[in-house]
C-alpha cells in the first residue's frame, strides 16, 4: 500500500519494518469509533465553513457505507493498511473521491487516536458494568438460598468464629461494587476530557468547535491543553489499576472455591459444566475455571506493568511507543469479560454442601470467643475470662473433647461462673444469631447486606 507521506520519500518503507509498525491488526476492533468519530469531525468542519455542507454530506454518506460494509462483511479490513485511521480515510477516497481528503483537515491521528481508544473504552466499560452487576446479584441470590448455613470463618486459614456462608460470599458482593464504582469514576474522567481538536500537538489555525463535536460524541467536556490531549493515557493506566483490583477479587474468590472444593474442605461442590476431568486421574474434578481466573490476573497485572513502563520514559507530545497503549489494554478488557462471564455461571450453579460446613464449624474451638464473653457478662473481666477459656481449650484438647462435651462440672473446677446455660450460649446457632453489631454476621446484618445490594441492583435495572 502506498503511504499517505510517500512524497516525502525516495525509497518505500522496508517490508519488516512496515509490518512492526503497523497496528492494524489490533487497533481494527476501534472502525466504529472511528468512523464515528470521523462523522462528527465532518460536521463540525461543515458547520464551522471549514468544508462544505455538500462536501460533508458527502464524507457522511461514504463514512456511513464504510461502516455498513465492515459490519455486514462486504468490506475486509485491509491488513496492509498502517491503522485504522489510515484504512478509514483511504476507503473513504476510493469511494467518493477528492472529497475525502478534507477530512483529515483540523485534526491529526494522534488527537484521532487519543478519541478513539476512549471512546472504544466507554463502551467497554458499560459491557464490563453490566458483567459486574451480574456477578454481584449471583452472589447475592446464593447469600440468599444459603443464609442459615453454619461455617468457620477463617483467619490465618485456622478457623476462627462461626459465621454463615452468607456472610462469607456477601463480602464479594460488596467488593465487587467497589469495582463498578471506580470504573464508573473512571468513565466519568473519560468523558470529561475529549481530546479531539488538539491536533498533532498544538492546536490549529482552522476556527474549529472542539466544544460541539465534544457534545456531539457524548462528552461533558473538552481536554483544555492540547499537550496533554495527545499524550495523556492516565485513563488506561485508571482502568487497567480498576481492572487490576478487579482481577484480585476474582482471584480471591477463586482461590476460596478452590479449596472448598478440595477433599479437605469439600463446602462446595461445582457444576459439571464448570469443572473438567484429568487425562489419567478417572476420579478426578478439577476447578479449572478458578483456577484460570485466578492464573489470568497475573496477566491483567501485566498489562498494567506493561503500560506504566511504556509511558515512563517518554517525552511529550505523541510518541509511537504510546501505539503499545492498545494491545495491553484490549488484552485486560478481553480477559475481565471473559473471566467474568464465565465466573457468574460457576457461582450461580455450584451447589453448597451446609452439613459439611457446620461439621467443620464443630471443630476447631470457634466458639472460645463466645465463652469468654459469657464470662464476662456474669461479671468477670474480658482478661481473665480469655485466661480461663485459653486453659479449658488445652484440657479438651488433651481429653479430645470439645467445648460443647465438656461436661458442667468439669467447667467449674475451672471456674464457679458456669452454669449449665453455657450450653446454648456456646451452641453454633447462638453464635451466630447473638452477633448484633452492624456488619456482622447475625441474620440481622445479613438481611440488611441483601436489601442494601437488592436495592443497588433495582436502580441499576438489574431485576
Ligand atoms: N497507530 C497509531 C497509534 O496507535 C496512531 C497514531 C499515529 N500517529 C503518528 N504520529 N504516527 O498510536
Amino acid at each position: 500500500m502506498d503511504k499517505m507521506w510517500a512524497g516525502r520519500f525516495e525509497k518505500a518503507l522496508d517490508k519488516q519494518a512496515d509490518d512492526f509498525n503497523s497496528s492494524i491488526h489490533f487497533d481494527c476492533r476501534m472502525y466504529k469509533q472511528d468512523i464515528t468519530g470521523s462523522m462528527v469531525h465532518a460536521m463540525m468542519l461543515s458547520r464551522q465553513g471549514i468544508i462544505s455542507s455538500d462536501e460533508y454530506h458527502e464524507i457522511l454518506n461514504g463514512l456511513g457505507s464504510i461502516l455498513e460494509d465492515i459490519e455486514n462483511g462486504s468490506l475486509q479490513i485491509n491488513m496492509d493498511a498502517e491503522d485504522i485511521h489510515m484504512f478509514v480515510e483511504a476507503e473513504l477516497t476510493k469511494r467518493i473521491g477528492d472529497t475525502g481528503k478534507k477530512l483529515h483537515t483540523a485534526r491529526s491521528r494522534n488527537d484521532q487516536v487519543a478519541l478513539d481508544v476512549r471512546l472504544y473504552l466507554a463502551q467497554e466499560c458499560e459491557e464490563i458494568g453490566k458483567l459486574i452487576l451480574s456477578l454481584i446479584a449471583a452472589i447475592k441470590d446464593k447469600a440468599e438460598e444459603y443464609k442459615d448455613a453454619i461455617m468457620p470463618g477463617y483467619t490465618h486459614l485456622q478457623r476462627a468464629q462461626p459465621i454463615t456462608f452468607a456472610h462469607h460470599i456477601l463480602s464479594y458482593a460488596f467488593m465487587l461494587k467497589r469495582d463498578f464504582d471506580r470504573i464508573n469514576d473512571a468513565l466519568g474522567r473519560i468523558w470529561s476530557q475529549c481530546p479531539i481538536g488538539s491536533c498533532a500537538l498544538a492546536g490549529t489555525t482552522y476556527n474549529t468547535d472542539r466544544a460541539f463535536e465534544a457534545e456531539r460524541l457524548g462528552f461533558t467536556g473538552i481536554s483544555l491543553n492540547s499537550i496533554d490531549g495527545v499524550s495523556d493515557r492516565d485513563f488506561c493506566l485508571e482502568l487497567l489499576s480498576d481492572f487490576s483490583i478487579l482481577m484480585m477479587h476474582l482471584s480471591r474468590f477463586s482461590e476460596e472455591i478452590i479449596l472448598w472444593s478440595s477433599w479437605e474442605f469439600k463446602f462446595i461442590e461445582l457444576d459439571d459444566s464448570y469443572t473438567t476431568g484429568s487425562s489419567i486421574m478417572p476420579q478426578k474434578k478439577n476447578p479449572d475455571m478458578a483456577e484460570l481466573v485466578r492464573g489470568k490476573t497475573g496477566r491483567v497485572y501485566g498489562d498494567l506493568m506493561a503500560l506504566l513502563t511504556t509511558l515512563k520514559g517518554i517525552p511529550l507530545a505523541y510518541n509511537k511507543d504510546m501505539q503499545e497503549d492498545k494491545e495491553a489494554i484490549f488484552d485486560a478488557v478481553d480477559t475481565v469479560k471473559m473471566c467474568l462471564s464465565v465466573f457468574t455461571p460457576m457461582v450461580g450453579t455450584m451447589t453448597v454442601l451446609k452439613d459439611n460446613m457446620y461439621k467443620a464449624a464443630g471443630k476447631g474451638f470457634i466458639n472460645a470467643t463466645d465463652l469468654a464473653d459469657y464470662m464476662v457478662k456474669k461479671g468477670m473481666p474480658f482478661r481473665t475470662a480469655y485466661k480461663h477459656v485459653g486453659e479449658i481449650v488445652a484440657y479438651c484438647i488433651k481429653e479430645n473433647l470439645v467445648l460443647d462435651t465438656l461436661p458442667i462440672e468439669k467447667y467449674k473446677e475451672f471456674s464457679d461462673i458456669f452454669d449449665n446455660d453455657l450450653y446454648n450460649e456456646i451452641s453454633l446457632e447462638t453464635c451466630v444469631s447473638k452477633r448484633i453489631s452492624a456488619g456482622s454476621t447475625g441474620p440481622d446484618s445479613v438481611n440488611k447486606q441483601i436489601d442494601f445490594l437488592t436495592e443497588f441492583l433495582n436502580e441499576k435495572d438489574i431485576y
